[in-house]
């Protein structure tokens, strides 16, 4: 087995981009294989910080092949962007480039299906990050509207193809609003003929390519996107994204039998966050709650939209870590909670007076469940420096355990800072 997985366990925004990074040097491939630019991994090292929205982080470095499988879906012009973005700053990286024939492609109609459909949510809106991403895996499912990867990089049939679905899509957007501005097929071929003509080259069966590298002993990596929490299936529904980001989707994503992921990762924040709506029982509406997203920047890398910040919720995050199969735990961004005197950690709800530390499959049921909380001694001493674990004071070591014990998980990777040096990993032998 030579493939390890890095997993989201909470609403994302973990810091699995960090954790990805870290381990590339020890991988030969790294692979996205679901979500899409919904996505923002933050990598930051050697006085240089890049978000990473589709390309996989192995992309930053050299020697390393990055591959985007057939569960993600692309918007080739973010794609395209993103790639130019990381070309300008550190020379040619595509070299060492794959994307999957199968991938469905992100168009223009669904992103205007989407700001059609969350207006008409109203208060309920989920808060997607408007990028296409629900949309396009709808159409996905649906089979007779969706753009493969394979099907852009034909010319021959594209035109034709870009406007039947334009007729029927400019049918819907009318039905759902009448002042809806109706799509130029012609336009949008014109614009996606020349994303086409540059990616056809880094089109390819990424499946195949997985299964030959796997059997010629290759290392793999596989960074997850969003979190355990926002699974379609597994989630907090409908306040999810529309892929499978928890473990389960390793496999529908890539092709890669399970058997074949060595080492699962769960990667937590060791406070909680969220963008978006949907139920937070440990939310925090108050100064601390600020006080978190002043400390740890919590603002959205995709859309610079201000987390939701709330205590660590070993209620939620266990279930994730269960769902996911995780053998160990990265614990990140621990010094944000640096200057608190006193921490709180959810070890159970309070659900209509009954206490549970199951974890509510009906929102309605998670959005009355009252946190029981467990009070910490905070430490009150700046730990960015710290690089072995006996380094670290005592009550942040003692806050580690504790969430390990809840979560029921080994803690290998604790991180005291946003860059590469700032880690500390734990010897457990
Ligand atoms: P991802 O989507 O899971 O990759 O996470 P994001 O990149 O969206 O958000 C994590 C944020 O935390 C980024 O801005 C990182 O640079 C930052 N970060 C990562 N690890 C640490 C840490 O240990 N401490 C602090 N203060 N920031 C961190
Ligand atoms: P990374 O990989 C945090 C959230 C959105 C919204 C919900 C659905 O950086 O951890 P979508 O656009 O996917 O249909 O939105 O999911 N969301 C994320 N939240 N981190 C992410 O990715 C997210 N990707 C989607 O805010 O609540
Ligand atoms: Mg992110």
């Amino acid at each position: 087995m030579s493939a390890t997985s890095v997993i989201g366990l909470q609403w994302g925004d973990e810091a699995k981009g960090k954790i990805v990074d870290l381990l590339t040097e020890e991988h030969d491939i790294v692979v996205r294989y679901q979500g899409g630019n919904n996505a923002g991994h933050t990598v930051q090292f050697g006085g240089q910080t890049y978000k990473l929205s589709l390309l996989p982080a192995g992309i930053l470095r050299p020697g390393v092949t990055s591959v985007v499988t057939g569960g993600v879906v692309i918007n080739p012009r973010a794609f395209l962007e993103e790639l130019d973005g990381i070309t300008s700053r550190n020379g040619d990286v595509d070299q060492d480039l794959l994307i999957s024939n199968r991938a469905h492609v992100v168009f223009p109609w669904h992103m205007a299906e989407e700001a059609v459909l969350e207006k008409g949510r109203g208060g309920d809106a989920i808060g997607t990050t408007m990028r296409g991403i629900g949309t396009c895996y709808r159409d996905k499912a649906g089979r007779t509207h969706a753009v493969r990867m394979g099907d852009l990089v034909k010319p021959e049939s594209l035109r034709e193809r870009v406007t039947t679905v334009v007729q029927h899509k400019n049918r819907v957007l009318a039905a759902l609003d009448p002042e809806s501005v109706p799509l130029d097929a012609e336009a949008i071929f014109q614009e996606y003929s020349e994303y086409a003509a540059r990616l056809a080259p880094f089109v390819t069966d990424t499946t195949s390519h997985l299964h030959k590298a796997l059997a010629a002993g290759k290392r793999v990596l596989f960074e997850g996107a969003q979190g355990s929490l926002l699974d379609l299936d597994h989630g907090t529904f409908p306040f999810v994204t529309s892929s499978n980001s928890s473990g389960a989707g390793i496999h529908s994503g890539s092709g890669v039998p399970e058997r074949e992921i060595g080492r699962m990762i769960g990667v937590v924040k060791a406070y909680t966050t969220r963008v978006g709506g949907g139920p937070f029982p440990t939310e925090l509406d108050d100064e601390i709650g600020q006080h978190i997203r002043d400390e740890g920047n919590e603002y959205g890398t995709v859309t610079g939209r201000p987390r939701r910040c709330g205590w660590f919720d070993a209620v939620a995050t266990g279930y994730g870590a269960r769902l996911s199969g995780v053998d160990c735990l990265a614990v990140m961004l621990l010094d944000v909670l640096s200057k608190l005197e006193q921490i709180d950690v959810c070890e159970a709800y309070e659900i209509d007076g009954e206490r549970t530390t199951d974890f509510p499959a009906q929102i309605e049921e998670l959005g009355r469940a009252q946190p029981v909380l467990r009070t910490l001694p905070g430490w009150q001493v700046d730990i960015t420096g710290v690089r072995r674990l006996e380094d670290l004071p005592p009550e942040a070591r003692a806050y580690i355990d504790v969430v390990s014990e809840l979560v029921g998980a080994p803690v290998d990777i604790v991180s005291v800072g946003p860059d590469r040096e700032q880690t500390i990993l734990v010897d457990r032998d």
